[in-house]
């Protein structure tokens, strides 16, 4: 898995150095495709339950499972790419929400928030903790900044299936939950949005909508839970004194 996780790291960076104004999500599909299969990997996404592209490109207030058109990208605009992989059986899943270009200062926060409300929860991510310490760790960090943590949708187990037990969602309470034990795989997902709401989706049965104005931002990594405490099988680590508040 944690090979599976560094091909698709190395993905994500090359669709990520692509975002820019005036690129389409279906060219980033294209793009984050090849990355893929260039690494010997399988796309996760394509054909999972119908789904009809690589990547979720998922712009502004889309909160999550756009799916790529022909609309070039603005200045201005944030957008969450989130795709999978597969690589001999094992599954990787990741999500990053990149400015365009410059963003305003309401955005940037946001996504920075949504990021840091993943860390809070990774840092819980040890065995014998239970999930719902996670789950409020990543719930208070979003509330705390003034945001709102969509519900909707949760992070899940993952292995050699892409969705599996147990459930990881973005609230709850500490202390309840399943107990956590080494060995377990987990994608963890935080997503939040700009004030209170609930997502919607439109007309395809896919994209999910947080409404006008309403930006959400999310911030997904696969990860392990071992004797050590949680370890990270996509993305980089970054210096706890980034991680603020
Ligand atoms: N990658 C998403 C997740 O975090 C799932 C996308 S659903 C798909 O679980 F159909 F687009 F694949
Ligand atoms: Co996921």
């Amino acid at each position: 898995m944690a090979e599976a996780g560094r091909l698709l790291t190395e993905s994500m960076a090359e669709v990520g150095r692509a975002v820019r104004p005036g690129v389409t999500p279906r060219e980033l599909d294209r793009i984050a495709h090849d990355a893929i299969v260039a690494r010997g990997a399988i796309p996760a996404q394509l054909g999972y339950q119908g789904y009809p592209a690589t990547i979720c490109l998922s712009k502004n207030e889309i909160v999550v499972h756009g799916i790529p058109d022909d609309v070039p990208l603005r200045e201005g605009d944030i957008v969450t790419v989130d795709f999978a992989l597969i690589f001999r059986g094992f599954y990787a899943d990741m999500a990053r929400t990149l400015p365009v270009g410059t963003v305003g200062a309401e955005a940037q926060l946001l996504v920075r928030v949504t990021e840091e409300a993943f860390w809070k929860g990774f840092a819980e991510a040890q065995p014998g903790k239970r999930m719902g310490d996670v789950s409020a760790a990543v719930q208070r960090h979003i509330e705390s900044a003034g945001f709102w943590v969509v519900r909707e949708f949760v992070g899940h187990g993952i292995g050699t299936s892409f969705h599996e037990d147990p459930q990881v969602p973005n609230y709850g309470r500490a202390g309840r939950g399943p107990q956590l034990r080494a060995g377990m795989t987990f994608a963890l997902e935080p997503m939040a949005a700009l004030r209170a709401g609930n997502a919607s989706f439109l007309k395809d049965g896919w994209t999910a909508t947080m409404g006008r104005g309403n930006l959400a931002a999310q911030y997904e990594n696969t990860i392990a839970i071992t004797d050590d405490g949680p370890q990270l099988l996509t993305g980089n680590p970054v210096p706890a004194a980034s991680v603020s508040r």
